[in-house]
């Protein structure tokens, strides 16, 4: 099978913590692509995060935002770290990445929820509740709390400060990540809920109307139900399976993503895509990354998980690249390597069993991935 008939640039930027770990194994993957299914995929590496700003002053260069545009996607491991949270706010690593997702309008973040069936004893769930259990997060990404003005800190009446942060949403910035929902949700089991604060904030009660609206304008083929954010919160460890697709703000979205990758067992198996509107060419400019953060404390330690990392490969190839059979290559690879038993120590009870490392991770994936190619 050739996949080679165009060249693709990745961007990748390792960041920091075990960011570079994890990186590492999935360009090991991208490497074998090229090698053994002729991708053709150029991978550009550049800093983001506190290496950039330890470098550069800044967490993100104009030259990296330049090159970035170059690029079909942009591949993120982690950043931060303890070590940056004494730099000045508007520095801090965080804010690259903030920088990246608002510079190209990324507003819908994808965050698949899978638990595999090797993985359901490992959730604090009970595996009867989990097994089988696939959902997709969208989450708001450029707009909302995170973005909204006014904020800052300001000298309050009392002479002491006040601290402010705004949610704030258009109906465009609503209808454009609802579209995208409903599309999505049209394309697997035709169920979405939206989750809002309709009741206590104003912007909420826009969200809701503005996903009815389109519910009745162009989706009434898909079912919708609205849910206020907490009672989701709670029916996400209750009985997660109710869902197929939630969609959400920037700040419910950061929180219930996290509520909902413990269902999976591990933090360190989820992926997410962050893409905009479509580019004429019909493909998606995105920018993947792992849900996880930098994890300081295992960091340089080859013990971190690269699953997330390496399943952010396989979203970039479905949506940016237009290679979804090299997707679907990685994710069966992931799930028989799973199945063999392979572990890094995330995945496993504590004391229980003998972890592989970050890089033993990577090779059994590899060596799964090369008997896939049996199947194709
Ligand atoms: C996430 C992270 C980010 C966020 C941080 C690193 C800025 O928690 O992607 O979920 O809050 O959006
Ligand atoms: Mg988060």
């Amino acid at each position: 099978m050739s996949m080679g008939e165009r060249r693709r640039r990745v961007l990748v930027l390792a960041g920091d913590g075990i960011g570079p770990e994890v990186m590492g194994q999935a360009v090991r993957i991208i490497d074998w692509l090229n090698a053994r299914l002729d991708a053709g995929i150029e991978t550009v590496p550049a800093l983001l995060g506190g290496c950039a700003y330890d470098r550069h002053a800044v967490p993100v260069t104009e030259e990296t935002v330049d090159l970035a545009r170059s690029c079909d996607a942009l591949l993120v491991g982690a950043v931060g770290g303890p070590k940056y949270e004494s730099a000045p706010f508007r520095l801090r690593p965080e804010q690259g990445l903030l920088r990246l997702r608002k510079e190209f309008d990324l507003y819908a973040n994808l965050r698949p929820i899978t638990c595999f069936d090797a993985l359901a004893t490992r959730s604090t769930l009970k595996p009867e509740v989990v097994e089988g259990l696939d959902l997709v997060i969208v989450r708001e990404l450029t707009s909302g709390l995170y973005f909204g003005e006014p904020r800052g800190v300001f000298p309050s009446e009392t002479g002491r400060k006040i601290g402010i942060n705004t949610q704030r949403y258009t109906s465009e910035e609503i209808e454009r990540v609802a579209r995208f929902a409903f599309e999505l949700a049209r394309s697997r089991d035709k169920r979405l809920c939206s989750m809002d604060k309709a009741n206590v904030m104003e912007a909420g009660m826009l969200w809701r109307e503005e996903l009815q609206d389109l519910h009745d304008a162009e989706f009434a083929d898909v079912d919708l139900t609205h849910m206020y954010a907490d009672n989701g919160a709670m029916q996400l460890v209750r009985n997660p399976r109710q869902f197929d697709v939630i969609v959400t703000d920037n700040l419910f979205g950061d929180i219930l993503s996290d509520e909902a990758a413990m269902l999976t067992g591990s933090l360190g198996m989820l992926p997410s895509a962050s893409i905009g509107d479509k580019s004429s060419s019909g493909r998606w400019f995105g920018l993947y990354e792992p849900v996880h953060g930098s994890a300081p404390d295992i960091a340089g330690k080859n013990l971190a998980n690269p699953i997330a990392c390496i399943l952010s490969v396989a979203m970039a190839l479905r949506y940016s690249l237009d290679m979804a059979k090299g997707a679907e290559l990685i994710e069966a690879a992931i799930k028989s390597t799973l199945a063999q038993g392979v572990r890094t120590a995330d995945l496993l009870p504590a004391n229980f069993g003998i972890p592989v490392t970050t890089e033993g991770m990577g090779d059994a994936i590899l060596a799964a991935a090369e008997d896939q190619l049996a199947f194709l």
